[in-house]
C-alpha cells in the first residue's frame, strides 16, 4: 500500500494544487489530510473547493475547530479572513471532520496529539522559544492504546519521523502551505522551515515496514506571498517567499 499525507494547508491553494499534481504524477491515489485547512489570509474559499472536490479524508485541526466553535467576533486574526471566504458547504464539511481517525485500517491520524489538537506530539518548547525533539518516553505515553504501526500528525509544520522503541512510526509530513509561524502562548516561539516549498509525505508499506518519503514541491509561492503582504501579514509573506520569517540579504 502507498498513500500520501498532507497537513496544514492554511488556505494556500497554489501549494495544495502543486502537491496534488505531484501526488498524481507519482501515480498515488489515496491522500489523507491532517487538518488546518483554511486559516490565514490566503485563499480559503478556493482551498475549500479543492478539498471538497477531491473528497480528501481529513481530521479537524485546531484552526479548523476555531472556525466553527465560536462566533465570528471571537475569532483570531487567522480565522477571520478565512471564515469570510468560506461557503456554507465548506463550514458544513468542517463540522463533519473527526478529531482523529484510522485511515484505510493502517494509519492513526490526528492533528496535534491523540489527546489535544493544540499539543505538540513530537516536539517540546524550550525556554528560548525553540521547538526541540521531545523525549521519547513522553511521545510514547501519548501513543499508548493506538494499535496501528503508523501514526500521522501535523500542527507544528515540522516534517519529522519518530520511531518508537517498539518500532512503530509517527510521521509529521510538514506543512503544505505555511512554512513558518509564530505563537505567543505560553510565551513567544516560532518555527521556520528554512525553505518555501510545499511539504508533504508519501508512506509506502514494504516488507521491512513503512517507508517514509518527504516531498518538497516548488509552486508559484510569490503570488501567495503577495496576498499575505496585501492582507497585512508581512512575516507570513516573508516565510512563504523564502522559508524564513525575516527577510535575509543574499
Ligand atoms: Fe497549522
Amino acid at each position: 500500500m502507498i498513500f500520501a499525507a498532507i497537513a496544514d494547508v492554511h488556505g494556500n491553494c497554489a501549494a495544495l494544487d502543486a502537491v496534488l499534481a505531484d501526488i498524481e504524477k507519482l501515480g498515488i491515489e489515496d491522500v489523507v489530510n491532517l487538518g488546518d485547512c483554511f486559516s490565514g489570509p490566503l485563499e480559503a474559499g478556493i482551498t475549500g473547493d479543492i478539498l471538497l472536490k477531491n473528497r480528501i479524508p481529513s481530521v479537524r485541526g485546531n484552526h479548523d475547530r476555531a472556525l466553527i466553535d465560536r462566533p465570528f467576533e471571537a475569532m483570531g486574526d487567522w480565522e477571520k479572513p478565512a471564515h469570510a471566504q468560506l461557503s456554507a458547504a465548506h463550514l458544513d464539511w468542517l463540522q463533519t471532520l473527526p478529531f482523529d481517525m484510522v485511515f484505510k485500517d493502517v494509519a492513526y491520524c490526528c492533528h496535534g496529539s491523540p489527546k489535544d489538537d493544540l499539543e505538540y506530539w513530537l516536539e517540546r518548547l524550550s525556554p528560548e522559544g525553540v521547538l526541540h525533539l521531545r523525549p521519547l518516553d513522553e511521545i510514547e505515553v501519548l501513543a499508548e492504546g493506538i494499535e496501528q504501526t503508523l501514526m500521522l500528525c501535523g500542527h507544528t509544520h515540522i516534517a519529522r519521523t519518530v520511531q518508537l522503541s517498539d518500532g512503530r512510526l509517527i510521521v509529521n509530513p510538514g506543512s503544505v502551505g505555511c512554512p513558518g509561524w509564530t505563537d505567543n502562548e505560553p510565551f513567544y516561539h516560532q518555527v521556520e522551515a528554512g525553505h518555501p516549498f510545499a511539504s508533504y509525505a508519501v508512506l509506502e508499506e514494504t516488507g521491512r515496514g513503512w517507508q517514509v518519503y518527504f516531498r518538497q514541491v516548488r509552486y508559484d509561492n510569490l503570488a501567495m506571498a503577495e496576498l499575505a503582504r496585501v492582507n497585512g501579514m508581512p512575516r507570513l509573506a516573508n516565510v512563504i517567499v523564502g522559508g524564513w520569517l525575516s527577510l535575509r540579504s543574499t
